[in-house]
């Protein structure tokens, strides 16, 4: 179905992040007939560009990925603002307000310092009016205090239910699909807990390296880039109570309760908890690729490329079950898994094949997106009760011959929709903050610097022993 006509301003709208996620997503829904002729997309940032020469960047980032992209150019326009300066903004007002009906979206995909600046100036010029809503791109802040900072200041210019905190990870098809696998199936819930379920693997591992993005990649650091956000809203998606409804609040007040109960990682057991490292030169995909210091032009740095952790959610569904968390640049395949490891039967009536291998439900969400479930059963033929661990399997590809939308599609629409349930709600945002700090000020605490690990391997071998150190291990299926 058609969205209502809207304005979506993007601040960064010459940034890496437009340019590859957010004008591609806004293209492929408007070929798809979801926006209307109507609506505009509005690119602000510093340079001082006009409608035709952002077009023209816009046309060459967005090159061969859709027929209709010269008709898609005609929603795009430019505006040269500066979050600090008086200049422009009036005329980009004006602009603005020539579509009183339209529905309102402000994307913030600037560095988050510049969050408060532009919320006033929205504020300021009368902008926040009628159907408006702020996105804003993570990392919000770099530890609470900064978090809080910004929340507050972006609150005194919009309401909370206007506040939309993206994480795209929640807008991936087979995040959502955990839910339907969940509440959808009789068949998982009565298992879906410490009485049947060993571990859980949350595996987000890249080949890429941090390319353009060093300077601000190097003040994040992979925790705070991946671990804070994404993967803590894939661990709640796994790990919270159903849901009463859909409702925006039923669901973000469940996922805060897992926040809210994980185990603390600080200076006491950090060191036996988390792994952390950095990636030297090596191959990667074929292509011998330099180190992480090497790509900062040899200064030097302590920032993680790569964190392994093992957190602990201290609940009566989740007493003493483990969740590994992997995630690295420059590893060696591009793969994001989630991995629920079942516990082994209680006992085995096949003493002679040894023991019998788990029960694994792999969730994969990129690339080749499915499900698959890890099954024993009895190989086919004579020759006596052999047994072999199979999966069920289903690429929803295969199954749906079609392509996944891209993450950011779902979500833009659901923005412009007014649907708050896929974006993180204030309370989440802190408390995950609140878990990661004494991550974060522990190592920085420690004279260990982190591991350095080869590009194109798994990572530092430490990330296999903390895992193995338990008597488990990585999963590897990947046929
Ligand atoms: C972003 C991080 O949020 O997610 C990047 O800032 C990372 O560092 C990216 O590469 C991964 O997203 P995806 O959708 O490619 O898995």
């Amino acid at each position: 179905p058609q969205v209502d006509p809207f304005d979506l301003v993007i601040f960064g709208g010459t940034g890496d992040l437009a340019m590859r996620k957010l004008l591609p997503a806004l293209l492929h829904r408007y070929a798809d007939g979801q926006i209307q002729a109507g609506s505009r997309v509005i690119g602000v940032a510093r340079e001082g560009l006009d409608d035709e020469g952002y077009r023209a960047q816009v046309r060459e980032a967005l090159a061969g990925s859709h027929a209709r992209l010269e008709e898609f150019l005609g929603l795009v326009h430019y505006r040269p603002l500066d979050a600090r300066k008086d200049e422009g903004w009036k005329e980009f007002a004006e602009l603005i307000a020539a579509e009183p009906g339209h529905v309102r979206v402000f994307y913030l995909s600037t560095s988050p310092e510049l969050f408060e600046d532009i919320c006033n100036r929205l504020g300021s010029h009368g902008l926040n009016q009628g159907q408006s809503r702020v996105v804003l791109e993570k990392p919000i802040g770099r530890d609470l205090e900064s978090a809080n900072r910004i929340n507050d200041a972006v609150g005194r210019v919009f309401a909370e239910s206007q506040t939309f905190r993206i994480d795209h990870y929640l807008g991936k098809e087979t995040v959502q699909n955990l839910l339907a696998l969940r509440f959808g199936n009789a068949l998982f819930e009565p298992l879906w807990n410490a009485g049947h379920i060993d571990h859980v693997q949350i595996t987000v591992a890249e080949t890429l390296g941090v390319g353009r993005r060093g300077a601000y990649y190097d003040r994040a650091g992979a925790l705070r880039d991946m671990v804070q956000n994404h993967m803590l809203q894939l661990l709640c998606m796994v790990a919270m109570e159903p849901p009463a409804s859909l409702s925006p609040d039923a669901v973000r007040d469940e996922k805060l309760k897992v926040l809210h109960a994980l185990k603390p990682i600080d200076g006491h057991n950090a060191a036996q908890l988390t792994v952390r490292g950095q990636y030297r030169a090596g191959v990667a995909e074929g292509q011998k690729v330099p180190g992480y210091l090497e790509e900062l032009d040899g200064k030097h740095s302590d920032t993680e490329t790569f964190v392994a952790l093992k957190a602990e959610i201290a609940n009566w569904r989740w007493a003493g079950v483990p969740f590994y968390l992997r995630t690295g640049k420059r590893l060696a395949e591009r793969v994001s898994e989630i991995v629920v490891a079942f516990k082994p039967v209680p006992h085995s009536i096949f003493d002679a094949a040894g023991p019998l291998a788990q029960n694994r439900l792999v969730l994969r969400l990129q690339p080749d997106e499915g499900v698959k479930l890890w099954l024993t059963i009895k190989h086919p033929g004579p020759g006596g009760l052999r047994l072999r661990h199979v999966p069920l399997d289903m690429s929803f590809a295969e199954a749906f011959g079609v392509q996944q939308p891209d993450a950011y599609e779902r979500l833009l629409l659901d923005v412009v929709r007014g649907n708050p349930t896929l974006f993180m709600r204030r309370d989440e945002v802190e408390a995950a903050w609140r878990w990661a700090d004494p991550i974060l000020d522990a190592w920085a605490a420690s004279s260990e610097p982190p591991r350095p690990y080869a590009a194109g391997s798994w990572g530092p071998s430490a990330a296999v022993a903390l895992i193995e150190r338990d008597g488990r291990t990585w999963n590897e299926d990947s046929d």
